[in-house]
């Protein structure tokens, strides 16, 4: 069962699943519509559904179940940050409740590497994290309440995401790769707000969905109440630095412009305990999904104006139209 899998990872993810042999249900309210899932329609069960108003026997009868479904980034996650815990904290708590309810074996939980926040070290599973906004507050919290239901029967995992990169069925354009490469073929200049000198630990999406899979396929006592940052070494950079990579990848002339707004959010992490443990190795390049999400761009399939593919900016409508609001029994 995967929740959100018509999202921008959870598509690639369901994807990986059906090449492995998986029978796959996608539990999700389709904020953003099933272009995502097309293609694949037959081969998957669908649930169009809020993960607030699921219950057990949605989960019953799954292997496993990998919650992806949130208000998926810091901005978003500010819209309404009621809302968010609701989501983000609350909600998916009781999945991992009623899902330990029905017999499911594994709990995968993709968090973010947001919770570490601002750190002058690199950050380890064990750094004590600092989560500064609404988004980051409601996962470490989610953290903090679904460890505990962790037994023999039922194992839990957090696997803290870095930001994520690359080509999807549901694109993100928001996220600081995607946007960039965006920019540079829209406008051939790249702007940020701020000054770009903060670090950020990277990994292409397709990178990141081989970890939930090798969660998947690892023995329960390898994997239980474990959390594992999910990324690469290589793959922290400042953003600056990454503005730079575009134009060096795209052999393109592209101009950088930045504001003086600060971002507070500067954290590098270490990758030791993924590699080591579940022998995780990142195949993908920065360059790789700069270069793949270009050509998709140039030859058409790919929009790059598609209103959905900026989360906060289509949550903000969602929430404009009363489409996505606080549920009588929240
Ligand atoms: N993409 C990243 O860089 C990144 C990094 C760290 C963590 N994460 C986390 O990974 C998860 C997936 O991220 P994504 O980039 O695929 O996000 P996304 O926004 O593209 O996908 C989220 C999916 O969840 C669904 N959804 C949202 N709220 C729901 C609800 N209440 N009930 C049922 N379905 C709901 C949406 O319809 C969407 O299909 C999120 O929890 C996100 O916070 C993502």
């Amino acid at each position: 069962m995967v929740t959100g899998g018509a999202g921008y990872i959870g598509s690639v993810f369901v994807r990986e699943l059906l090449n492995k042999g998986y029978d796959v249900t996608v539990l999700d309210t389709l904020f953003f519509g099933e272009d995502s899932l097309a293609d694949i329609k037959d081969r998957i069960k669908l649930v169009k559904k809020d993960i607030r108003v699921a219950n057990k026997a949605d989960m019953e009868g799954a292997y496993a179940v990998v919650d992806f479904a949130a208000l998926s980034n810091d901005p978003s996650g500010e819209l309404d940050s009621l809302l968010t815990y609701d989501i983000n904290h609350m909600a998916r708590t009781n999945i991992a409740k009623l899902s330990k309810k029905a017999g499911v074996q594994k709990y995968l939980a993709p968090s973010s590497c947001a919770i570490y926040g601002n750190t002058e070290e690199l950050a380890t599973e064990v750094s004590p994290v600092n989560p500064l906004t609404a988004y980051a507050k409601a996962n470490y919290q989610w953290e903090n309440d679904i460890l505990p239901l962790a037994d023999d029967r039922f194992s839990v995992t957090v696997f803290r995401q870095s930001t994520v990169y690359g080509l999807s069925h549901k694109m993100r354009f928001d996220l600081l790769v995607n946007s960039f490469t965006q920019q540079a073929f829209l406008n051939r200049r790249i702007k940020i707000k701020g000054n770009g000198a903060e670090f950020r630990p990277f990994v292409h999406v397709k990178d990141d969905c081989n970890a939930f899979v090798s969660a998947l396929d690892a023995d329960s006592a390898q994997i239980n109440k474990q959390i594992f940052n999910v990324g690469s070494n290589e793959q922290n950079i400042k953003v600056s630095d990454l503005m730079n990579m575009i134009p060096d990848a795209l052999h393109l002339e592209c101009e950088r412009e930045f504001g003086d707004w600060v971002d507070k959010r500067n954290y590098r992490v270490s990758f030791d305990k993924i590699a080591t443990s579940l022998k995780f190795k990142a195949r993908h390049s920065i360059t790789d999904g700069i270069k793949e999400i270009y050509e998709a761009l140039k030859s058409g399939a790919l929009d790059p104006n598609d209103p959905r593919f900026i989360t906060v900016g289509w949550y903000k409508k969602l929430i404009s139209e009363g489409a996505l609001k606080l549920l009588s029994n929240s």
